[in-house]
């Protein structure tokens, strides 16, 4: 939607091919923080106006260890760079009303989409809806289409090196229509596992805590979930937690993953169907972002007749960048959840670890240099 939308700023066609509707796009709850590069993007985009009103700017975040809540200033640590909370699904809302307003083609509920030709000249794309199917003759294609899309197992897997990692454990998220435990997101690292606090806005809070990968939505009642929450927040914070009843409770599992490369021919890979970093760090959604950044780029720049070379070099540009990216999303898992499986020493390397970080400087600005977001 965010490519379809920049290409449409340069007049450049494109059409949008959804499997699912659009009212189920809009009802999922996905992820809230916006690095700075994300926030500009959108900007340029011309989607940025309820953002700027609605978003929340956050100048740090909260790291909570030993039942101690420490801050880091990731303001004052990278010059001044910030984070902004304002959920993926309002990004989604805002551009399908950009999309609509310039008369934008989204095909939702597309069925049975499957991509030929994407090595030649001229690939196209079919798919079904409402029993007939349709043909769509492409010039080029962006795979945009999540990690259980159809573009990555277009590409022939001689020419495709996927890696994966999976954890033994996933977050359990419950959104409340509470106000916020506190006015920034909270990292928290306890030894019955990790536990998030974020938010929407002034009385939507999204709380999270590490459960194993095993685990079923279906086990955890709203009472069994504030209780083991409050346990892993340091006492200070869950004295003043306000609980009320869930209006969304789900399980997402962790895993990371790449998929390199990102071009095969005329089908370029970008978001989920490339890369999965786990949830800690906030970097999924701006990742998907960072790649638009250079996929919209490079296309630009082929049709503005600069030639193909800024196409050329998507993959390894954005690959230069998922890889930092998960290294970082890598870290902050390995920091802050409890790993089930690791000795007494691993356990007290993880705690040298956080206090490293808290008291050095040096740790800390590393760590609010990838937060913020890494230059594109
Ligand atoms: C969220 O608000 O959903 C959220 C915040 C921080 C994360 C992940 C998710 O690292």
């Amino acid at each position: 939607m965010l490519l379809s939308q920049i290409l449409h700023l340069h007049d450049i066609d494109s059409i949008v091919l959804e499997r699912k509707s659009r009212s189920y796009v809009l009802g999922r709850i996905r992820a809230g923080v916006l690095e700075q590069g994300t926030v500009d993007m959108l900007h340029r985009a011309g989607v940025g106006d309820r953002l700027s009103r609605e978003g929340m700017v956050h100048q740090g975040i909260g790291i909570a260890f030993d039942n101690v809540l420490h801050n880091i200033d990731v303001h004052g640590l990278t010059n001044g760079k910030v984070v902004t909370v304002y959920g993926q699904t309002e990004i989604t809302h805002d551009l399908y009303a950009a999309r609509d307003a310039a008369g934008g083609v989204i095909i939702d509920s597309a069925d049975d989409v499957a991509l030929h030709g994407v090595d030649s000249d001229a690939p196209y794309a079919t798919y079904t809806r409402e029993g007939k199917t349709h043909r769509i003759d492409c010039t080029f294609i962006a795979g945009c289409d999540g990690f259980h899309g159809v573009s990555r197992k277009s590409i022939p897997q001689r020419v495709l090196t996927e890696y994966h990692l999976s954890y033994p454990f996933g977050w359990l998220g419950v959104l409340s229509e509470t106000p916020p435990v506190s006015d920034e997101v909270i990292y928290a690292s306890h030894p019955r596992g990790f536990a998030l606090c974020s938010m929407r806005h002034s009385m939507l809070s999204r709380y999270y805590i590490q459960v194993p990968s095993d685990d079923l939505v279906d086990n955890w009642s709203d009472e069994a979930f504030w209780a083991e929450f409050k346990h892993r927040l340091p006492q200070s914070l869950a004295a003043k937690l306000v609980t009320g009843p869930s209006i969304e409770k789900s399980i997402a599992p962790l895993r990371a993953f790449v998929a390199d490369n990102l071009n095969y021919g005329r089908l370029f890979l970008a978001g989920d169907a490339g890369h999965i970093v786990p949830p800690t760090g906030a970097k999924g959604l701006n990742l998907a972002v960072s790649d638009i950044h250079y996929l919209s780029a490079a296309l630009i720049e082929y049709y503005g007749s600069a030639g193909e070379d800024g196409l050329k070099q998507y993959s390894a540009k954005a690959l230069d960048r998922i890889w930092k990216t998960v290294r970082f999303s890598l870290f902050c898992t390995r920091l802050l959840h409890d790993f089930p499986d690791h000795s007494a020493f691993e356990k007290r390397i993880q705690q040298a670890d956080l206090n490293y970080m808290l008291c050095s400087q040096a740790a800390m600005a590393s760590f609010a240099e990838s937060y913020v977001g890494l230059p594109y």
